[in-house]
């Protein structure tokens, strides 16, 4: 079997570095040819913990081709994932550009030769049908299934490898069962792929995630609506926390003991900055669309997009109003710029957010600092002019009036409370992601600001 990844981005090369540790020949077809050179050195352009190994491993057994050439990756390929980016467009529906660039140049390229065209990429329901029109209106010979992603950045090989579900919708049965069988064969050899990444199995149960066939049209519907009430469990502990806020509750001593009963579950019940990166915003947006398309108002979500887009003024505002809260003039260091830990990924994130808004709105000097994500910072150009970008921990706290920590990275969290204080030249101690104990940061003489606490 030999496989075809278009789209070497956080999903493709993860996936494409997995098949090709799991014994496939797999080519990595990217348009981006700085990520192809990247890749092609043996290494990930972007930080995802264990990535790399893997990577050097598959480049150096040459099981993973990267090219920028369709002929030569998909003459003998027997099966092609989709993992390209479906961004959102200025209206919030999904920007559908790159997905059918790829169906066409398929089309272009493979005449009527026989493949299978597996789509990862996040699309909007009723998309896998209008590329089945195509492909059979072409009279090309490809079977096309569904087959959407859940990994999650900052432990995207841990989630591929063990799986909770495997989501494959088609009307074609060999087509699914053959991508099914891919998997299952990744999972068999996954303790010595997780070895070789220098992931730790011990503990790891040795059961298999679910496979799950549905219909195209439920499998698009079931990845957005995974996102989406993802995004909706963390806006609805946010909108409790403002009322926390006001009540002086405590929103994690709240959600701790709501989150008890398993029918709602802990996970996802952490207010804070509210959520970002490259999915949850888009994909919220993207059912909006798809809902508006059908005819359908889904009005819960219109509530979440603007509850969460609210949350970093809503930090920055609660600061401000504090008595002696002026920012400014005042140095504010801003800790973390992900959207989340554990990856470089900034886009859409809450954190960049604040670091612009203590500059825009609240007058203040910042200085912002992350372990992996300046660079992409400064890739997309996401920060407002004047911000300092300060490349050791330590140094960026020192001197501080304020220190915001915008992204629970384990860096920040494990800095002692006393040498916060003891770098800092004032108290003000925010905790946007609800991360620290607010009794230690007392304890220490800072004053602790946390969201709903
Ligand atoms: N990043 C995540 O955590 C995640 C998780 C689950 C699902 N998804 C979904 O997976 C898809 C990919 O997301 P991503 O974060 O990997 O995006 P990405 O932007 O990191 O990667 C997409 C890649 O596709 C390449 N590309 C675009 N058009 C191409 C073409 N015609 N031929 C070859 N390459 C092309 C781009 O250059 C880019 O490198 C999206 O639909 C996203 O919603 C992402």
């Amino acid at each position: 079997m030999v496989i075809t990844i278009i789209g070497a981005g956080y999903v493709g090369l993860t996936q494409a570095t997995i098949f090709a540790n799991a014994g496939f020949k797999v080519y990595a077809l990217e348009v981006d040819q700085a990520r192809i050179d990247v890749i092609r050195s043996g290494r990930s352009f972007f930080y995802e913990a264990n990535l790399d190994p893997l990577v050097e491993n598959a480049i150096k057994s040459g099981m993973l081709i990267p090219t920028t050439s369709y002929e030569e990756a998909l003459g003998e390929t027997d099966v092609i994932f989709s993992c390209v980016g479906t961004p959102d467009n200025p209206d919030g529906s999904s920007n559908l550009t790159y997905v059918f660039d790829v169906v066409d140049k398929i089309i272009s390229t493979i005449g009527d030769n026989s493949k299978i065209l597996v789509q990862k990429s996040t699309v909007p329901v009723g998309t896998g049908e209008k590329i089945i029109k195509l492909l059979s209106d072409a009279g090309s010979n490809v079977s096309y299934v569904s087959n959407p992603e859940f990994l999650r950045e900052g432990s995207a090989l841990i989630d591929s490898l063990w799986f909770d579900r495997i989501v494959v919708g088609s009307t074609d049965k060999t087509a699914s069962n053959a991508v099914i069988d891919l998997y299952k064969h990744v999972t068999e050899q996954r303790n010595d792929i997780a070895k070789h990444a220098g992931i730790d199995i011990d503990g790891r149960d040795n059961k298999d995630g679910e496979y799950i066939t549905t219909s195209v049209n439920s499998a698009e519907l079931i990845k957005v609506t995974a996102n989406a009430f993802l995004a909706t469990k963390i806006t609805f502990a946010n909108s409790i926390a403002k009322l926390a806020d006001a009540t002086h509750a405590d929103i994690n001593e709240v959600m701790h003991a709501v989150g008890a009963d398993p029918r709602i579950g802990r996970s996802f019940l952490n207010a804070g900055r509210g959520f970002g990166g490259g999915c949850f915003p888009k994909d919220v947006s993207g059912l909006i669309s798809s809902g508006i398309e059908y005819g359908v108002e889904i009005d819960i979500l219109h509530a979440v997009t603007q509850e969460n887009d609210s949350m970093p003024g809503y930090i920055v505002e609660k600061v401000i109003g504090l008595d002696n809260g002026s920012l400014v003039g005042k140095n504010v260091t801003v800790l973390g710029l992900s959207y989340k830990a554990g990856t470089s990924d900034v886009r859409r994130s809450p954190s960049v957010k604040i670091a612009n808004l203590l500059i825009e709105r609240a007058g203040a000097i910042v200085k912002v600092h992350d372990p992996v994500a300046m660079q992409d910072t400064q890739t997309l150009d996401v920060l407002t002019d004047g911000i300092t970008v300060i490349d050791d921990l330590t140094e960026a706290v020192q001197n501080a009036d304020a220190v915001f920590v915008a992204t629970d990275w384990p860096e920040f969290t494990s800095l002692s409370a006393s040498r916060y204080a003891q770098l800092m030249n004032g108290k003000l101690f925010v905790d946007c992601m609800n991360s620290f104990s607010p009794d230690s940061i007392r304890a220490a003489g800072l004053t602790y600001i946390g969201v709903g606490r």
